[in-house]
């Protein structure tokens, strides 16, 4: 059994204890398992994500196309996860089930598992979409990171503990909703562009 594989058995060992997993199924990361030139932080899965057990699928995977496309990587060559793990939802007011923000509960018990993930697959360098990835990270609101690099501190709750660069963008979904973003969000997406094309050294320039 892979280090990864035994990583999910115990997660999900750990949320069907607080019956968390099996009344909404945990949706994993993917991608390379050994050190990914790139690690892609989500928030949370969707409804098309805990149908499918996979993550940025449906809408959120064409977000994810275009992402790849500017950054001149293919998906299979990047690691893809969220910080929480189960899809946040709630029962709106017409009777149906639908997305919410993780709660504070969620976020705190995820993102251990989240850091785990990390030093198990250690990528070259983390990116962020949002503020629930960002903040899992840095005690910091997107408006104030985005576009730029900063040190990501890993701690995982075995008291391991590295440095990893990382790269905040704002949530795909926020552009959606809010069309201003649209033209920051491509800026921003052209700067890891950049660096990815090695016009800054990730290591030593931050
Ligand atoms: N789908 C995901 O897997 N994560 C998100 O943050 C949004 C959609």
């Amino acid at each position: 059994m892979s280090t990864l594989e035994k990583f999910r058995q115990e997660c999900s060992a750990f949320f069907d204890e607080l019956n968390m997993g099996s009344q909404r199924p945990l949706v994993f990361g993917e991608g390379p398992e050994h050190q990914p030139v790139l690690m892609l932080i989500g928030e949370a899965p969707g409804e098309q994500e805990a149908l499918q057990g996979r993550p940025f699928v449906g809408k959120a995977g064409k977000n994810l196309d275009a992402f790849l496309q500017t950054v001149h990587l293919r998906r299979e060559e990047i690691y893809i996860t969220n910080v929480v793990k189960v899809r946040p939802s709630k029962i709106s007011a017409a009777g149906r089930v639908v997305n919410r923000p993780p709660s504070r509960e969620e976020k705190a018990l995820f993102t251990p598992w989240l850091m785990r993930e990390i030093a198990i697959v250690r990528p070259t360098m983390l990116v962020t979409l949002g503020n629930v990835a960002l903040q899992a990270f840095i005690d910091d609101v997107i408006g104030n990171r985005h576009g730029q690099w900063s040190r990501a501190e890993i701690v995982t709750p075995e008291g391991e503990a590295f440095q990893l660069p990382l790269f905040a963008l704002y949530h795909p979904a926020s552009v959606i909703y809010n069309g201003s973003l649209k033209q920051t969000y491509a800026d921003d997406l052209n700067i890891l562009a950049g660096s990815l094309a090695g016009r800054i050294n990730i290591q030593n320039d931050i």
